[in-house]
């Protein structure tokens, strides 16, 4: 595979990509004011809440919470992984994308590549050479054209089945232990096969690449399953076995079934329910919802019915809640005790499985059906605990429609006004109206009240040519102020980099923990200009400096009280008790 995609081209991309162009040519736009507006390509609606600002390079709906950059909107609408996105844009522009070098880059991945795909052909074919293997398959109910579907092998058993057929060069050698196949003995030289007698399915990536395998024992045998340890290929918590292959099966998807086993997804596959994935053994992450979602709109998770599998389901759930919004659904289906989908639909069926599948629990269902019992017996007391035990679920969930459906229904359930129950909840804003933004408050995230830490980040977010004329204030990026180091590092970046606009900026985050929150800020409204920008930045600071000082003088005024501060920190408070603190520290 080619090199990284250097950050300095991404800029690029972002500064000289036009949001409108991009976004007209797939969808009606309509002037309106500095923005344009349209009837969400996200979800159904009627009157348009979709807007897109060419000055922030940024689009965001109002209903659902959809938004991003131009790069964004062609992952969201065109279904796009980052990389391809990026050359669809580029190409728009008449560019090349660039790769590092490869001498700063890490070793190429495509010999990796080549070498799985090898293995996984030997694989097959060792398949068809033992009937032991076969029969273990067949009793398990699979044909022959599933096994081939999803390239079903067998790992012999011995030592070097697998070393045997490569070359016995160092390079080879090398490629082999980089992608999982091979171990070295403990205290020799050499190197043996990781998977020996086991059945082995190929985990492939969203283009059909063979990462990593999961091989498994025929019958009983510890560990039941052996996985490809993590990889440069291969990483457990975003693959989803079977998700190549669905949509090889059928291009056009509405639903994924998200189940426990590989057994299981080849098991349903063999029945006729194509659209299946399975994780690897590992819980629902939010990067599989996210990728969930770029293909279909619904997910169906399947889990058992026992403890465990509530365990894992309510797991999901809240790994769910962040990716949800208006035209995405989940639902959820508990199989009986002791069944796992393998052994129901080959009891039962695949008709009878396809209807418990239309008959899953939704999302919301099971979300208060699990709260009410949670929080006990229905006494006024209970319904306080209900509410307090939703508010962090409710929390998660991005602002748009789903979040007041979902606020308006706990609501009915505590029997509280939603307004009341908002109120309750602590802080989330009462529903905002889709209206347009000129006389709302300059800068408030949809998250509530925007603290000033988050006020300032807005701004530095909306105006980065305006942020960069700002020195960050010593001490800011040791603020113990939430948010303060993130404000600091942007305070920098556009320091260093005064030419990026607001959609570079955010795509510089795509890959970082705070990325959503960033683009939540920037999709709440700003409208001060930029000499506005300018004092209110200023003035937050000044607010943020001082609120440190307030809490650090709290915590040392308590320290004081419980006996006992270092030399250091008294000279500490003295100094911020002269209220001359800043950079003190
Ligand atoms: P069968 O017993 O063949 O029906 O397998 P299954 O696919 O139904 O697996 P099971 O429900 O027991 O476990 C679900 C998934 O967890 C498996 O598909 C594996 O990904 C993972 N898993 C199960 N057992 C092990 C194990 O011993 N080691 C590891 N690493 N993963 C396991
Ligand atoms: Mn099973």
């Amino acid at each position: 595979m080619a090199g990284r995609i250097p950050q300095h081209f991404i800029d690029e991309l972002m500064q000289r990509a036009d949001i409108v162009e991009i976004i007209g040519s797939r969808i009606q736009l309509k002037k309106a004011g500095r923005d344009y507006k349209a009837c969400c390509p996200f979800h159904g609606e009627k009157t348009p809440s979709f807007t897109v600002s060419p000055a922030k390079g940024f689009y965001h709906c109002f209903g659902c919470g959809a938004h991003g950059t131009a790069l964004g909107f062609l992952m969201e609408y065109d279904r796009l992984e980052f990389v391809p996105a990026v050359e669809e844009l580029a190409a728009r522009l008449g560019l090349e994308v660039p790769r590092e070098d490869s001498a700063q880059q890490p070793a190429p991945l495509a010999p990796l590549y080549a070498v799985l795909d090898r293995s996984a052909d030997y694989y097959e074919q060792a398949l068809r050479a033992h009937p032991a293997a076969v029969e273990y398959l067949r009793g398990r109910g699979l044909d022959g054209e599933t096994a081939k579907t999803f390239r079903i092998g067998y790992a012999p058993p011995g030592w070097d089945g697998l070393l045997a057929q490569f070359d016995r060069g160092e390079e080879t050698r090398q490629h082999l232990l980089a992608a999982g196949l091979i171990v070295p003995r403990e205290g020799a030289s050499g190197h043996y096969d990781r998977f020996r007698d086991r059945i082995m399915f190929p985990i492939r990536d969203s283009r059909g690449r063979v990462v990593g395998f999961g091989g498994r024992v025929l019958g009983s045998g510890e560990p039941k399953y052996l996985n490809s340890p993590e990889t440069a290929v291969f990483h457990k918590g975003q693959e989803l076995y079977g998700l190549y292959e669905a949509r090889q099966a059928e291009r056009r998807l509405s639903r994924l079934l998200v189940v426990e086993g590989y057994m299981d997804a080849v098991s349903l596959a063999r029945h006729g329910i194509r659209d299946v994935v399975a994780t690897l053994g590992t819980a629902t992450t939010g990067e599989h919802l996210r990728r969930l979602f770029r293909v279909v709109p619904e997910v169906v998770f399947c889990f058992d019915g026992d403890r465990a599998g509530r365990a894992a389901a309510w797991r999901a759930l809240q790994a769910t809640l962040p990716e949800l919004r208006e035209g995405r659904q989940v639902r959820f289906l508990f199989l009986p005790e002791g069944e796992d989908p393998d052994s129901l639909v080959g009891r039962e069926g695949p008709a009878a499985f396809g209807a418990r599948l239309g008959q899953a629990t939704p999302l919301s269902d099971y979300l208060l059906q699990e709260l009410r019992q949670q929080a006990g017996s229905d006494s006024l007391d209970s319904r306080a605990r209900l509410a307090e035990l939703a508010r962090p679920l409710v929390g998660l969930l991005p602002a748009g429609v789903y979040r007041e459906l979902l606020t308006d229904r706990l609501a009915q359930e505590v029997g509280l006004q939603p307004q009341r129950l908002t109120a309750a909840l602590g802080g989330m804003p009462a529903p905002e109206p889709p209206a347009p933004p000129a006389r709302r408050a300059a800068h408030r995230p949809p998250g509530g009240r925007a603290s000033v830490v988050g006020q300032a980040i807005a701004l530095v977010l909306s105006y980065p040519q305006v942020a960069a004329t700002i020195v960050p204030p010593p001490g800011l990026a040791s603020a113990r102020l939430k948010g303060a180091g993130l404000l600091a590092e942007l305070l920098q970046l556009t320091r260093a980099h005064p030419d990026l606009n607001p959609g570079a900026l955010l795509e510089r985050f795509r890959d970082r923990s705070e990325g959503p929150h960033l683009s939540a800020l920037l999709a709440a409204p700003t409208q001060v200009g930029e000499s506005g920008a300018r004092a209110e930045l200023a003035d937050s600071l000044q607010r943020i400096l001082a609120l440190e000082r307030e809490e650090r003088l709290a915590s040392l005024a308590s320290k004081a009280a419980a006996g006992g501060l270092t030399a250091e920190e008294k000279e500490e408070f003295r100094q911020l008790q002269r209220g001359q603190a800043g950079s003190a520290r």
